[in-house]
């Protein structure tokens, strides 16, 4: 976005630009090109750096906290009232999936049932996978947990 689509030589403007930075992470830089009529400057280039920040995450945190705000919104919220693959999806995929650091789906199926029960109820000391049952203080009523286990061992 320009504020002016016109400006007399040595007049000044202003570009909006928005950059997405989600799923990035670090320094990120981006190239803005600028055409205009300008016989000794058709052609500028503007070039934007930015250094994206994850206020969440980073420091050495409890994995419980995932469960309380503001961390819910991303790690509980969108898993309310949901069972089966829809939970897996919004509940649990973000650390389970292949360049993740947790076991992708495929290989939690390899796991006995009593292993993936209580794994997800308990969670597993000294990672950061929390219990995710309520007796746990988790957010999963035991339904939610047993469809869990009914979809990751694929019946
Ligand atoms: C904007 C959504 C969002 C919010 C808010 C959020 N998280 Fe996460 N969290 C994620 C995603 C996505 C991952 C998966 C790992 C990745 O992609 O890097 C993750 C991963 C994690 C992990 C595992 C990191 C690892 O080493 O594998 C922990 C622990 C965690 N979050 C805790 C928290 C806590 C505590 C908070 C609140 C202070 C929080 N999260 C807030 C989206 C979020
Ligand atoms: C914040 C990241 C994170 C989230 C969210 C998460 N897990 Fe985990 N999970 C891990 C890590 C890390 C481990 C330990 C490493 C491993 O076993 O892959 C683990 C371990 C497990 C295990 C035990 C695997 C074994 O080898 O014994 C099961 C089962 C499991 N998770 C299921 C789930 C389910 C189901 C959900 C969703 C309700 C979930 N996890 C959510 C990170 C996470």
């Amino acid at each position: 976005m320009v504020s002016s689509d016109r400006l007399a030589p040595g007049e000044q403007g202003r570009i909006r630009v928005t950059v997405r930075t989600d799923r990035k992470k670090g320094v990120i830089a981006r190239t803005v090109q600028v055409r205009t009529n300008d016989p000794l400057n058709p052609l500028v280039i503007l070039n934007l750096r930015a250094n994206v920040t994850d206020p969440f995450h980073g420091k050495k945190l409890d994995p419980k906290e995932m469960f309380r705000t503001p961390c819910r919104k991303c790690h509980v919220d969108r898993g309310r009232g949901r069972f089966g693959a829809d939970l897996f999806r919004a509940d649990c995929i973000m650390c389970h999936m292949r360049g993740k650091n947790a076991a992708p789906l495929g290989a939690l199926r390899k796991l006995p049932r009593e292993r993936l029960q209580a794994a997800v109820e308990k969670g597993v000391p000294g990672t950061v996978m929390p219990g995710f049952s309520w007796k746990a203080g988790g957010p999963l009523t035991d339904s939610q947990v047993r469809s869990l286990i009914t979809y990751i061992k694929g019946r």
